[in-house]
């Protein structure tokens, strides 16, 4: 269906899911002992966040926040807004951010600063893609899936435009769909 639009998979669905796995190992030995609160960040985080879960073996919480990031642009305007605040407080818990992608890493700044005033016990950040050619900023990630080329991708939640997000492998899109 989209077929046309990708120029090449740069993540397939079994590679996914592997790296999914070994993650969900990771957190469940890191928080041994401990209730993690897993922070997905809308919209792109859906899917890596949905499969992640499966594989923590810990009795875990779920909320979400969704911020303003793109648009339709493929820039961060480094203009961060909460559309949608989390449910419940997470005083003294010990916060995961979930997230799809850091690239200038302005939006996960924000969020942590953010986050940390809400007196939480720790924060952690977990991001299945990493740009690091394209950070404007020191953020600290602890959990990264895979680190990727400055390319625009998109699929397993990410999109352009709202679109590709139902894609089950993560595709670079073709320059010429987007005008930057
Ligand atoms: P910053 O620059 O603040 O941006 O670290 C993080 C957010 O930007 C979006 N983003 C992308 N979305 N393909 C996408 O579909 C990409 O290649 C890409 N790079 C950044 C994404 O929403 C992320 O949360
Ligand atoms: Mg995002």
């Amino acid at each position: 269906m989209f077929e046309q639009d990708i120029s090449e998979i740069l993540i397939g669905e079994d590679e996914l899911k592997d790296k999914v796995k070994e993650l969900g190992r990771i957190i469940t030995r890191d928080y041994a002992g401990k209730e993690p609160v897993l922070i997905g960040v809308l919209k792109g985080a859906i899917m890596f966040i949905s499969d992640l879960i499966r594989y923590i073996d810990l009795p875990i919480t779920i909320d979400f926040m969704a911020i303003s990031s793109y648009g339709a642009s493929t820039r961060s305007s480094g203009v961060v807004k909460i559309i949608k605040d989390l449910d419940h407080s997470i005083q003294d818990k010990d916060v995961i951010i979930i997230e799809d992608i850091i690239d200038s890493g302005l939006t996960l700044s924000y969020l942590r600063k953010n986050l940390m005033e809400r007196g939480p016990r720790s924060i952690k950040i977990c991001t299945l893609l990493d740009k690091p050619e394209r950070r404007m900023t020191d953020v600290k990630v602890d959990y990264v899936g895979f680190t990727i080329p400055d390319k625009f991708v998109v699929g397993y939640g990410l999109d352009y435009a709202e679109k590709y997000r139902n894609l089950p492998y993560i595709g670079v899109l073709k320059p010429e769909i987007y005008n930057d």
